[in-house]
């Protein structure tokens, strides 16, 4: 089956880089989330990023036009009854996704494969609830995901073979590099970086360093592109410490405990930049 038509479902900070990037590469897309407030919110910061980015060149003149002519948003799931693929990308919750992909098998033709943005939570679980476990898997992408070119495409046990290639074939036809990663907590890319930036938490606990020279240094001495305190404001506190959290309960292993000052911070609702404020203050911003 051709994949003309995707949905992304979930209109969070990632759902906006994926519905830009399919849409980038020139597929339609059908941007969902349970309210059209959101959805429309979602669409004209999708439409500010890339006036931004046009006036920055990092994206070419009509770049905007050409992007938000490809999407269309809905609250109402009988709208993606014709999508040829679906990528989920709703909150990092589970009982939330199982409701979602039980609406979801009632409306999609039962060819659709439908790939999870999860990037903590068990794809085999997800995949559990749906009537056909083999078109169901992972597909995990990268904040920014309109600029980032990573793919990481996880089968759950039930996941068929087909179903990966499909996805393995659509990650590159959208301009991206897939890699196959075989189901375990933090794939491959939060399992090194998620650490990370909880261990840049411990040395700003122990008073080693500030915000900022921690940053600092892993910018100019690691050639990281953006600090692990900027990248945990750019990903979400929230998301980074649930990932933590994941490493940590998954492997019994110590070494994942998250610090501290991530719980009080998401106690706080100190999020990073959604919430205005994270280790930096985006407010003025
Ligand atoms: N098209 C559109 N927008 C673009 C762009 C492009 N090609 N390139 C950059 N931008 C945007 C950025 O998103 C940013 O938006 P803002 O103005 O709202 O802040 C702005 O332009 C600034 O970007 P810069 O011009 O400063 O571009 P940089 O050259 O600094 O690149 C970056 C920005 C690509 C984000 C780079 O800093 C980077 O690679 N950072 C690391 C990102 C990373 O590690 N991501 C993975 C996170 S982990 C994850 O997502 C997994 C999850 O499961 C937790």
């Amino acid at each position: 089956m051709e994949i003309n038509k995707i949905a992304v479902l979930g209109a969070g900070t990632m759902g906006m880089g994926i519905a830009w990037a399919v849409a980038g590469a020139g597929k339609e897309v059908v941007l969902y989330d349970i309210k059209q407030e959101i959805v429309d919110k979602t669409i004209a910061r999708i439409g500010k990023g890339l006036a931004k980015a046009e006036e920055k060149g990092q994206a070419p003149a009509g770049a905007k036009d050409f992007v938000l002519g490809k999407i269309t948003g809905t609250e109402k799931m009988e709208d993606l009854a014709d999508v040829d693929f679906v990528i989920e990308s709703v909150v990092e919750n589970m009982d939330i996704k199982k409701q979602v992909y039980a609406n979801l098998s009632k409306v999609l033709k039962p060819e659709v494969i439908v790939a999870s943005n999860t990037s903590s939570l068990s794809v085999t679980e997800i995949a559990a609830v749906y009537p056909d476990p083999t078109k169901v898997v992972g597909m995990h992408f990268f904040n920014p995901a309109m600029v980032m070119a990573l793919i990481e495409v996880i089968p759950a046990i039930q996941t068929s073979e087909e179903t990966v290639e499909t996805v393995m074939e659509l990650s590159k036809a959208l301009g991206k590099k897939p890699i196959k990663v075989k189901e375990g907590p933090g794939f491959v890319v939060n399992r090194i970086l998620i650490p990370g930036m909880n261990e840049a938490a411990f040395i700003l606990m122990e008073g080693l360093a500030t915000v900022e020279d921690i940053d600092k240094a892993m910018k100019l001495g690691a050639g990281w592109p953006m600090g692990p305190f900027t990248l945990c404001d750019m990903v979400g506190i929230d998301i980074g410490l649930e990932v933590c959290n994941v490493l940590f309960r998954e492997t019994g292993d110590p070494k994942y405990r998250p610090a501290g000052i991530l719980k009080q911070y998401y106690r706080a609702g100190w999020l990073g930049r959604k919430t205005g404020r994270g280790f930096y203050d985006y407010s003025k911003k």
